[in-house]
């Protein structure tokens, strides 16, 4: 078994995968070389020794034709500007019979509780406004199945579904919480919403302040949709 983790940032999946198959070989890329010393430092953590990193654009991928039995990828198309084109190269390189899978979070699909928390749903339009403008879909989750079609995966061998992720209680709601009132403000979202003239310095610290106020809720509820390709090679 000879898997890809395409994007695989700081590799916790990349690990859960390798030992799934103590057999075979997992191969963890990124394009960003500083994440795959995270990657490496997770695989010695977990004791996983059949895993190794590379450096690369999924654009374009430096494998032969049918190099791996799987190719996976996690949060990753949503960001970058050639999605259909990055399925394109996944299914180049997944030998016959293989899988292409790939999970992709829609961010306009989020709900949350208490409905009224004001500057929530400042914030999601303007996530989804700066990261349309930074050249990815925010709202991946429900094209996986569209960019799949457009690789040319037959639609027949395509499974779709979707799944959720919830945030809620004291340690998530402050992780999740926290995680998006810094965000907001620093760069590249803040660089990107200002000099873009997506959002004021006072709109930033606005929706940090409704992040940190939904955080404060004792009841605080959030969920992010997730929509999830598996391609049969066939
Ligand atoms: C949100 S992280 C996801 C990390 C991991 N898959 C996970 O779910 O925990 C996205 C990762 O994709 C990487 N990435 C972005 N564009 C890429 C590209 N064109 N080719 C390869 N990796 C890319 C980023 O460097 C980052 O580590």
């Amino acid at each position: 078994m000879r898997i890809l983790d395409i994007g695989c940032g700081p590799g916790t999946i990349t690990a859960d995968l390798a030992a799934l198959v103590p057999q075979g070989h997992v191969t963890g890329l990124d394009q960003a070389p500083d994440v795959l010393e995270l990657a490496r430092a997770t695989a010695a953590e977990r004791g996983v020794s059949n895993v190794s990193f590379a450096v690369g654009d999924v654009h374009a991928l430096d494998y032969a034709d049918g190099a791996f039995d799987v190719v996976h990828t996690h949060q990753v198309l949503q960001h970058i500007t050639d999605p259909v084109q990055a399925l394109r190269e996944m299914r180049r390189v997944t030998a016959p019979g293989g899988l292409v899978a790939a999970r992709e979070a829609d961010f306009p699909a989020s709900a949350w509780y208490p409905e009224d928390v004001q500057g929530l749903p400042e914030w999601r339009d303007l996530y989804v406004q700066v990261a349309r403008a930074n050249g990815g879909e925010p709202a991946a989750g429900r094209r996986l199945h569209v960019w799949a079609r457009q690789a040319g995966f037959d639609p027949a061998r395509v499974a779709t579904s979707a799944s959720t992720m919830c945030y809620s209680g004291p340690a998530q709601r402050e992780w999740w919480g926290g995680l998006w009132a810094d965000r907001i403000r620093v760069p590249p979202f803040s660089q990107l919403a200002v000099e873009g003239g997506h959002a004021s310095a006072e709109d930033l610290e606005r929706a940090a302040a409704a992040w940190r106020a939904w955080a404060n809720e004792e009841d605080a509820w959030f969920v992010i949709m997730h929509g999830e390709i598996l391609c049969r090679m066939p």
